[in-house]
């Protein structure tokens, strides 16, 4: 099956989708069941889209802990449905197989032990044929459900958020699997079509002001994560967010002027990580004769000082905010902006890292029973990032949404703009 897949020209969406708080911008449905049968087979049909120009080798390996094989990925995604809707839901459901629990769940303490994280790189069986197997099964289990279940109202938040969880994922296996190519010297491309989405920034304003009482935070109709609420008023100092992202241009400038060997521009937990890694310059660019060039889901590209700048941390992106005299935005400055519809590039680029550190909005409580896991437990130590990037699946995204990751991840799509307070 993956391998007749993978004869089909496959291309990622241009863009990630309008700003949006509806959950993928489709107007309410007549028949719910229908509705929600479909989104489910659009969806999971998705996933495996872009697992399908992969080999079953490419879908095994796993190149740090932080990254989860693309077999993984599948198979995860598809124990979400088996354990928090169909074990829950659907009493004469019978597993695929009951040991895959162990195998693929993630971080779920309540639903029970799990292989660890590095090492889910060793599960070469299942293969990839039945994970395939295996999501089929539970698609056509999650079919018969939501055509037959007496309580839809109870099924479609499960359903609903696993669909949204699914389309994490699906982001998470492009960043995974470009990780794992870049240490390929062979530089293997995702796509061999794959290119940069076009730029939204020419010609736009250079910043827009941002001031007072605002509400930020999940407030209306359509999905959300728990993380995004409540919303609430944020009383913002006045502050110029840049329309444009920070671009590769400005990066090289960056390191010509000694931005990497210049401590007083780094936090000190940020040059402690810059010289025990190294880092001289983004993730996955390499200096050849004399030219830089990255590696991207087409394989290895001269770097396009015209594009935005990606695989950065977040300590790279404070200390080039530094050097260029300038700040990161708060995600409520951030929010603002981007409802304001100024901010060019805001989705469907690179992620872009705020200064503010993932934690609970005022009131914030986490999902009642298991899927509780899914956000609150990791509100410590890590920045948020506002946006989507390339890779965000089509609907994903809104003005609320609160990406997080540890200050030093560059294996996603993360990139920066710029923010000055006014003197
Ligand atoms: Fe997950």
């Amino acid at each position: 099956m993956l391998r007749s897949a993978a004869s089909r020209p496959i291309r990622l969406p241009e863009t990630a989708g309008p700003p949006s708080n509806s959950s993928d911008g489709v107007a309410a449905p007549h028949d719910p069941r229908q509705f929600w049968r479909d989104r489910f087979r659009t969806v999971r049909a998705e996933t495996e889209r872009r697992a399908a120009l992969l080999s079953a080798e490419d879908q095994v390996v796993q190149s740090m802990p932080d990254a989860s094989p693309t077999k993984w990925h599948r198979a995860h995604v598809t124990w979400f449905f088996e354990e928090f809707l169909l074990r829950r839901f659907a009493p004469a459901y019978k597993a695929f197989d009951d040991r895959f629990g162990y195998l693929f769940n993630s971080y779920y303490l309540s639903a029970g032990p799990r292989q660890a994280r590095p090492q889910r790189g060793l599960i070469t069986r299942p293969g990839a044929a039945e994970v395939a197997d295996y999501r089929a099964h539970v698609d056509h289990a999650v079919t018969v459900l939501i055509d037959s279940t007496n309580d839809f109202a109870a099924i479609m938040p499960i359903i609903e958020i696993g669909l949204h969880h699914e389309q994490q994922h699906q982001e998470l296996l492009l960043t995974d699997i470009l990780h794992a190519f870049s240490h390929n010297a062979t530089h293997p491309a995702y796509d061999p079509h794959w290119q940069w989405p076009k730029n939204e920034a020419e010609g736009v304003v250079a910043s827009v002001p941002v001031t007072g009482i605002h509400r930020v935070g999940h407030d209306g109709e359509g999905f959300c994560f728990d993380n995004e609420q409540p919303a609430h008023d944020v009383l913002l100092q006045p502050v110029r967010l840049a329309c444009a992202l920070v671009t590769n241009g400005a990066w090289l400038e960056f390191m010509a002027d000694g931005g990497y060997a210049t401590p007083t521009l780094w936090l000190s937990d940020g040059y402690a990580v810059v010289e025990a890694r190294g880092w001289n310059a983004p993730g996955y660019w390499r200096l050849i004769d004399g030219a830089w060039f990255s590696m991207t889901l087409g394989g290895l590209h001269p770097v396009d000082p015209g594009q935005p700048v990606c695989h950065v941390s977040y300590y790279e992106a404070d200390a080039f905010a530094r050097w260029a005299g300038r700040h990161l935005p708060s995600e409520a400055e951030w929010e603002v902006a981007a409802r304001s519809g100024a901010l060019a590039d805001a989705f469907g680029k690179v992620w872009q890292w705020t200064r503010s550190a993932y934690s609970p909005y005022p009131g914030y409580r986490a999902t009642e029973g298991a899927l509780g896991e899914y956000n609150g437990k990791f509100m410590v130590n890590q920045m948020v990032l506002r946006g989507s990037s390339l890779a965000t699946p089509d609907g994903h995204a809104r003005a609320s949404y609160r990406n997080f990751f540890y200050p030093t991840a560059r294996w996603q799509f993360s990139g920066l703009r710029l923010a000055q307070f006014d003197d």
